[in-house]
């Protein structure tokens, strides 16, 4: 369908190529058709899931630049809902070269996603430009992640598919003819009166003369976001070890540092999977050459292959922007963007020949020897240090289009490089967008708030992507083991030392809790590598928000503002959230805590809930106070949650290698869990090659006991036999 409204208020001009649409377009007043028409027409190309297009296609789309193919037999194995909005309250037009979409709101309703934001989660009530960019320091719409993604408390979501800086009023504007007017107050004399009165809509503009959209259903807001992921493939499951702890070392380190650095880990007896090789690899960085310099690393097959013989992954850091002193440059410069940066230049990433030079470099440099990923740095912003908006690409993508895709595109041409090698890789970047769920890249910044890192970690869990709360110094012991704890439980524990030098061990005192809560996670793995295996299989996060819980019920709160003629003249009210506590996987509630908290609330949701260290019962569908002490991060279990773990280790195992299972039950319910293994490193887990076992608690004359029964043991590396613990005394 392709529909062009020109505005002219009584003219009614109207240029129309869709003869299905013609009918419904009448001419009236713009006010008034506004009310009644321009309702688009949808289709439903997988069970849930409805598009609608107006105005001209774009060439490049944020779907487009992911090339993602959604998983449609897992989407079929969801509820079948009906649309859930009401049709005739959705409004979509083109006008002066900007479409204009409109999307209804109830009352109460509050609104999840729309980039990764690091100090709200609702965004109702707020207005986002949503432009790819470093995260600085308001949640404004420039983002890591500026995902034009919205999932509803009442159980839809909402996508738009431009590759444009879209401008979202989320529930702000107030129309003349609103559905649901706000009520009419005298400031004079009511002290209710609203700076911001209520809004019915959320509204949307797109600067480009057409898009795509959808609208995404299901019967929850997990199975909305569910959805939404396996549309866009799935998510990501990293190869294990990737799952193990990191360090990225500091810039200018040498290989023998490094070699060192190895040791240092190995006389700490600290678990270490895979370092981070940052700036001072390549014989110029910022722009890049990509060629190993060769006083630092006289000899990098060598070095690279030496880690691998200790179980160590070496991952190199880039930005993709070209240096003129490396013999990449004279090649890929024909297929460059017209402005520099850092006098680098820019490989258009939508042309092949852009692409395959790159791969040829890369292949041969690293990937070949043995490099296991990369860390995607500067794909984000800032302006000052970015091709600017004016700038032009061979292709024809305009700035502004690759400004919200280069991160897609340098993410899925890597990708591609290890899956041809039919080797998983997991690695760091800095921008990532719709449509990058199945891409195995983390999210990290700049910026260093703890509280609002865990913010970001939450909110990953609505829009398709994931973010660690890396680590890299801190101000005390306290800090630097509060912050250790979070990382432990995110998608990479990862210590990122490229300035600082720091190391786990950097505080003394809290060496010893460090590495416990390092190897608790080394020990989490066949419970995490199960949440990531749902996350590709089924779309669930692995880490999420309460608000992707069942039996969450709690809702933020309005607090209204005291009208204030010099701090506070609007009177403008403040929103009161839930937050800092998120869910790993199925079972675990994890409720970090920051510097200087002796006590938190933790809200546990509907059903019984449990300590994951001693099995005691903590609380029921309520607000509990903690006062856990510096030594662990305070985690609960659901009642009948069952978790299973191998013993702490310093490296993730290999493929084939056969470990002890532990499974731990927590509360008095009976119940299931499931288990997933594979090789852990290849994507033959795609051709059906993985392992599901199934964990059954029930009761037997009075007492509770467990058992495993594994599908196929080609590829389950934890046995017949798994020793049960029951945590919480019957
Ligand atoms: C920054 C990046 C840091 C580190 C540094 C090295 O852009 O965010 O994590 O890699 O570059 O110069």
């Amino acid at each position: 369908m392709k529909i062009k409204v020109l505005n002219n208020k009584n003219s009614c001009l109207i240029a129309i190529t869709s003869i299905l649409v013609l009918g419904m377009l009448g001419c009236k007043p713009s006010t008034e058709r506004e009310a009644v028409l321009n309702q688009p027409v949808w289709h439903q190309p997988v069970p849930g899931i409805w598009k609608a297009s107006i105005g001209n296609p774009q060439d490049i789309t944020l779907l487009k630049a992911a090339e993602a193919t959604p998983n449609t037999g897992a989407i079929e194995q969801l509820s079948k809902p009906e649309f859930p909005l009401d049709k005739a309250k959705i409004s979509a037009e083109v006008v002066d070269g900007k479409t204009y979409l409109r999307f209804p709101l109830q009352k109460g309703e509050e609104l999840f996603g729309l980039g990764l934001n690091f100090k709200t989660h609702n965004q109702r009530g707020r207005i986002l430009n949503l432009h790819m960019d470093h995260y600085g320091s308001s949640d404004n719409g420039r983002s890591h992640a500026p995902v034009p993604f919205y999932v509803s408390t009442e159980g839809y979501g909402v996508l738009i598919d431009a590759a444009k800086y879209i401008q979202v009023y989320a529930g702000t504007g107030v129309r003349v003819n609103a559905d649901e007017p706000p009520v009419l107050r005298d400031r004079n004399t009511d002290g209710t009166w609203e700076a911001q009165p209520y809004s019915d809509a959320v509204e949307i503009l797109v600067p480009a003369d057409g898009t795509d959209f959808y609208v995404f259903g299901g019967d929850s807001m997990l199975e909305v976001v569910q959805r939404y992921n396996l549309f866009n493939g799935g998510g990501t499951l990293p190869p294990k070890w990737g799952l193990g702890f990191t360090q990225r070392v500091p810039t200018l380190f040498t290989a023998k540092d490094i070699e060192k650095e190895v040791a240092d880990f190995e006389s700490h007896d600290f678990p270490l999977d895979f370092i981070g090789v940052e700036p001072g690899w390549h014989t110029m960085a910022y722009p890049c050459t990509f060629e190993w310099e060769k006083t630092r690393f006289p000899d990098p097959e060598g070095f690279v292959q030496g880690l691998l013989d200790k179980g160590i992954r070496a991952n190199l850091w880039i930005n993709p922007y070209v240096s003129p002193i490396g013999s990449l440059y004279p090649k890929i410069k024909p297929h460059s963007g017209s402005h520099t940066v850092w006098n680098g230049i820019v490989p258009d990433l939508t042309l092949d020949a852009a692409k395959n030079l790159m791969k040829d470099h890369f292949l041969e440099n690293h990937i070949d020897i043995g490099v296991s990923g990369y860390k995607i740095d500067e794909v984000d912003g800032f302006d000052q240090w970015l091709w600017p908006d004016v700038a032009t690409f061979p292709s024809g993508t305009t700035a502004e289009e690759m400004r919200q895709v280069y991160g897609t595109l340098v993410q899925k041409m890597t990708a591609d490089w290890y899956r041809e090698k039919n080797q998983r890789t997991y690695g760091l970047v800095r921008a990532a967008n719709t449509g990058t769920n199945s891409l195995p890249y983390v999210i990290y910044d700049d910026y260093y708030s703890h509280e609002d890192f865990i913010t970001a970690l939450i909110n990953s869990s609505f829009i398709g992507v994931l973010w660690t709360p890396e680590v890299r110094a801190s101000g005390s012991a306290e800090e630097w083991l509060r912050r250790m704890q979070s990382v432990c439980f995110s998608p990479m524990a990862m210590l990122n030392a490229w300035a600082d030098g720091t190391k786990p061990w950097s505080f003394p005192e809290v060496e010893k809790e460090v590495r416990e809560v390092a190897r608790l996670r080394m020990q989490l793995l066949p419970y995490i590598y199960t949440a990531f295996a749902k996350y590709q299989q089924e779309g669930i996060p692995p880490f999420r928000a309460m608000q992707l819980v069942d039996g969450f019920s709690f809702k933020s709160e309005k607090v209204e503002g005291k009208l204030d003629g010099t701090a506070n003249p609007y009177a403008g009210a403040t929103i009161r959230e839930v937050k800092y506590q998120y869910m790993m996987g199925e079972n675990i509630l994890v409720a970090p805590m920051f510097t200087g908290e002796k006590t938190r609330q933790v809200i546990l949701p509907a059903g019984k809930w449990y300590d994951f260290y001693t099995g005691d019962f903590v609380g029921e569908e309520e607000v509990v106070t903690i006062a856990p002490g510096l030594e662990r991060i305070p985690l609960f279990v659901r009642d009948g949650g069952i978790v299973p773990m191998i013993e702490a280790r310093n490296r993730m195992p290999k493929a084939g290698e056969i470990l002890a299972l532990e499974v731990r039950h927590y509360g008095e319910k009976v119940g299931t869990s499931k288990l997933y293994d594979d090789d852990g490193t290849t994507f033959d887990n795609e051709k059906g090659n993985f392992s599901w076992a199934i964990l059954k608690v029930e009761e037997v004359d009075g007492k509770l006991q467990g058992s495993m029964t594994v599908d196929r043991t080609d590829f389950f590396g934890y046995g017949q036999n798994a020793t049960w613990k029951f945590m919480t005394k019957q």
